[in-house]
């Protein structure tokens, strides 16, 4: 049988694989944020809108200045509508080009979108922030990185903070990316004090998991 590729997966299923098999696992990000700017590639996760469970989440939530951090924000779509319900926003990607069409979207943006590598982030930004928010960039790594991801992730949110966790849900047979995070995975986000308030499986589009963490 013959396997059929969505267009839009097209860019990110060659650049990826290009990269995995060169022993990098991030390098393709730039590559595909690159060639979308010049018109050669499609980013597949690049939507007009903020994502949906994270809308649904946020009905009743207002940040009142409280800061917030918006994890692998790519081009900027949810780390605008995060700024939006009144949070002190900033966002960070390992991708410089990303993040300068980020800037380039949102020309009075309020967000502070800043370049950096989950693998290695500043020292400033431990347990700094009341809203994390990280949708869909563990499972974009492969699986031998996600406990050390997840963990960076979790450094992030400041005691009495939140950690909103979106993935899509997988049993960690996949062979990605993505390699959709298992129940197993949401719950390896609970590192040190930060406990987990709740994992809700939500059918969408396929089955995926929102998590809400609390330190
Ligand atoms: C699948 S996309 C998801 C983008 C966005 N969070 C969303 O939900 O639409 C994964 C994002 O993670 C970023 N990323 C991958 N590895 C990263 C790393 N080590 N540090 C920071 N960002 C990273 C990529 O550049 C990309 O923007």
């Amino acid at each position: 049988m013959v396997g059929v590729t969505c267009r839009e997966d097209r860019d990110a299923n060659r650049l990826s694989a290009e990269s995995l098999a060169a022993g990098d696992p991030v390098g393709w990000f730039e590559r595909l944020y690159a060639e979308a700017g010049r018109g050669t590639a499609i980013v597949p996760w690049d939507r007009g809108a903020p994502n949906a469970m994270l809308v649904q989440w946020a009905a009743g939530v207002f940040g009142d200045g409280a800061t917030a951090m918006v994890v692998g924000c790519g081009l900027g779509r949810d780390a605008e509508f995060v700024a939006s319900l009144g949070f002190r926003t900033h966002a960070f990607d390992v991708s410089p080009t990303a993040i300068e069409t980020a800037r380039a979207r949102h020309p009075d943006t309020a967000v502070r979108y800043e370049v950096a590598d989950l693998l290695a982030l500043p020292a400033r930004w431990c347990r700094a922030f009341d809203l994390v928010v990280e949708s869909h960039n563990v499972q974009s790594l492969p699986p031998e990185l996600h406990a050390t991801v997840s963990a960076a992730v979790a450094s992030l949110v400041a005691p009495g903070g939140t950690l909103l966790v979106l993935a899509a849900a997988g049993d960690g047979t996949a062979k990605g990316p993505p390699w959709p995070l298992t129940h197993e995975e949401i719950e390896a986000f609970a590192v040190d004090d930060l406990t987990i308030v709740s994992a809700d499986l939500v059918a969408i589009d396929v089955p995926r998991w929102r998590a809400v963490f609390e330190r």
